[in-house]
């Protein structure tokens, strides 16, 4: 650039290649994609991404965009590639058979069309509702089932229905599901290709406010409670770099997962100790129970790229404190770049005690309070909020959780009826049982590339001569040596977890330095083996998996997931049964939150946490903590007598 005072459209400073593309270089890659082909009238932009490097390549890196295009007219899926450096098209290629993901343009389109279908307009007149304008209709994911209607000879792009009346303008639909009705859209063209109206059951009487305005007297002794850092807070961001006491990181946005950490470490002693290369969530899945709800298990990730439904954030709502955020951008259906202000929030919080030891002889008390980092992202997907948030500590921890929040999925039923699959939320209003199972992908480089995975529990030594009092346990510990040995369960029972080694270089103490994955809250499964579910999210059928770097091993479930018919991804990919020891490993980790729905969860549902640590096991020499200064207790003086 020769300009001496840049345009904001053209920053001064360099994107480093792990970047999130910039809205000026949405709307470069898309005009040089429109340049390069002659885009039919139907081509819509599916996602644009950054174009991650190849792993070992530097900052010198070429920047570059990947991006999926579909072609409604000729049911095509498009992948390409720009050079956002040189302001090429590198890549191009057509692909028959597979679903991107749908857009926000076609969920709205399947909306309108519905309401304008006869049959549906004939099925909301027997409920009683002249008017579609306050209907909602929610697009589902088709999935890959074996009910009749999905039969076709040529294939078709495929969405079924829920349809909802708001209560009041900006009211909560899914307090009035509109029960029986079934459908099933072709989302290219718009086409009812099937639908069945069963008995109507009459609307809930309930209208499931809980907007502040409407939910009646607030409670009046919330006092204001204010977080201040008069210095300003302990990171530094540069870019997308974000340096916080020793932890280094760089933070990331890609249409399809949204918020990805890269380049994790940890400053030791003067040297910056890599641990995970890259961290996300690949996929999700949220399957329901209800024999008639089959269908309804969407992969959000997947399936409809949660980086699109981020929501922008705001100071002393959803954060507190002094925030740093970081705006992303992906690209409408049409090309054009949507910015979402304040989308990731990065801040720090108190995180109670850290350490403590009082000399109960001499007195003296040593205390340190802890801080975290917290980097964090919230989604809306339909009725459902997801927060995905991760959490660096000063003891070396980095853990992860996620809120779900929002409304839960409902059913109307008749006077005195209790859902067999579900829980009565509210008077002849329902929940369906479900769960929301996550699987997070962890690229870990610990202490370099070559690491290996070992399983590690605990057993109870049988009494006897090496255990006569009956009290001795201890751990025992196995390297998971190939891809199919390494798809293992959680045991609690057991104590396990596992631990990632870099037995190239050992600790203070003579032994491999690890980090420990520790399963949080889980549990299994309950769709039956073989069922679409766990054919089309195979990821669900371990809690952990580790396969062997391969740069196209990016998503548990397969790159388009939209209707597949299962198999595809982490399933797959270890058929290759690749050997793991000090190898180039990738972690997986699938949890399950098991979601009974209950009243309290009505209207709108209090966070639920579901998350996993990873913990120092022999990474460090001692606790790491030590050097955190003592705090000033609020009065003056000193915490330490
Ligand atoms: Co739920």
């Amino acid at each position: 650039m020769s300009s001496p005072s840049p345009s904001p459209a053209e920053p001064a400073q360099a994107a480093h290649p792990l970047d999130p593309l910039r809205p000026d270089e949405i709307a470069s890659a898309a005009a040089l994609l429109r340049g390069a082909h002659d885009l039919g009238p139907r081509v819509r932009f599916v996602s644009l991404s950054p174009a991650e490097p190849a792993k070992g390549s530097g900052a010198e890196a070429r920047r570059a965009a990947e991006a999926v295009l579909y072609d409604a007219q000729e049911r095509t899926t498009i992948e390409a590639r720009v050079d956002l450096d040189a302001k090429t098209v590198t890549d191009w290629r057509v692909l028959t058979g597979v679903h991107p993901q749908m857009t926000a343009a076609e969920f709205l389109s399947v909306e309108a069309a519905v309401r304008r279908a006869p049959q549906f307009l004939e099925a909301l007149r027997r409920r009683g509702i002249a008017d579609a304008s306050d209907v909602d209709v929610d697009p589902v994911s088709a999935g890959h089932n074996s009910a009749p209607e999905e039969q076709f000879d040529s294939p078709r792009r495929l969405a079924r229905i829920l349809a909802f009346q708001r209560p009041n303008p900006g009211g909560n639909a899914y307090s009035r599901p509109l029960q029986g009705i079934f459908g099933l859209v072709d989302v290219d063209t718009g086409e009812l290709v099937y639908f069945e109206d069963r008995e109507p059951v009459p609307l809930p009487a309930e209208d499931g406010e809980f907007r502040a305005d409407r939910v009646g007297p607030l409670r009046d002794d919330v006092r204001e409670i204010r977080i201040t850092q008069p210095d300003g807070p302990s990171f530094t961001v540069e870019g997308h770099e974000v340096r916080w006491q020793k932890w280094r990181l760089r933070v990331g946005f890609t249409t399809r997962e949204g918020l990805v950490l890269h380049h994790v470490g940890y400053e030791d002693d003067g040297e910056l100790r890599p641990i995970l290369h890259r961290a996300s969530y690949a996929e999700m899945v949220v399957p329901y129970a209800d024999p008639d709800r089959f269908y309804q298990a969407p992969l959000d990730i997947g399936e409809f790229n949660i980086g699109t439904m981020t929501n922008a954030l705001e100071l002393g709502c959803d954060c507190l404190g002094a925030i740093h955020y970081f705006d992303a951008a992906y690209a409408s259906p049409d090309g054009e770049p949507v910015v979402v202000p304040n989308a990731i929030c990065l801040h720090e919080e108190d995180s109670g005690l850290l350490w403590k030891h009082t000399d109960f002889r001499t007195g003296d008390v040593q205390v340190r309070r802890g801080r975290r980092l917290v980097i964090s992202t919230i989604v809306t997907v339909g009725n459902y909020e997801y927060g995905f948030f991760w959490y660096l500590h000063q003891d070396g921890v980095i853990s992860s959780e996620v809120k779900a929040t929002g409304i839960v999925a409902t059913q109307a039923l008749h006077d005195g009826e209790t859902p067999a699959f579900g829980a009565l939320l509210a008077p002849r209003l329902g929940g369906i049982n479900h769960q929301h199972i996550f699987c997070a992908r962890l690229d870990f480089d610990l202490d370099g590339v070559e690491n290996t995975v070992v399983e590690v529990e605990t057993e109870a030594v049988p009494q006897g001569s090496e255990n006569p009092q009956g009290n001795a346990w201890r751990t025992v510990r196995r390297p998971l040596a190939t891809e199919l040995e390494a798809r293992r369960e959680i045991d609690p029972l057991r104590a396990r977890g596992w631990l990632v080694t870099n037995p190239s270089r050992e600790n203070a103490v003579g032994q491999p330095v690890a980090y420990k994955l520790i399963p949080g809250d889980n549990t299994v499964p309950f769709a039956a083996p073989g069922s679409a579910l766990r054919r089309r999210a195979g990821f669900v059928e371990h809690h952990l998996w580790v396969t062997r770097y391969d740069a196209a091993e990016r998503y548990p479930a397969g790159e388009y997931p939209y209707q597949h018919p299962g198999g595809d991804g982490l399933p797959r990919w270890v058929q290759a049964d690749r050997g793991l020891e000090q190898e180039d490993v990738v972690v997986w980790y699938t949890m399950n939150h098991h979601h009974v729905p209950r009243p309290e969860d009505w209207p709108v549902m209090p966070v639920a946490r579901i998350g996993f640590e990873l913990k120092p096991w022999g990474f460090f020499a001692r606790n790491p903590a030590l050097d955190v200064p003592p705090s000033e207790p609020a009065g003056g003086g000193s915490c330490h007598a």
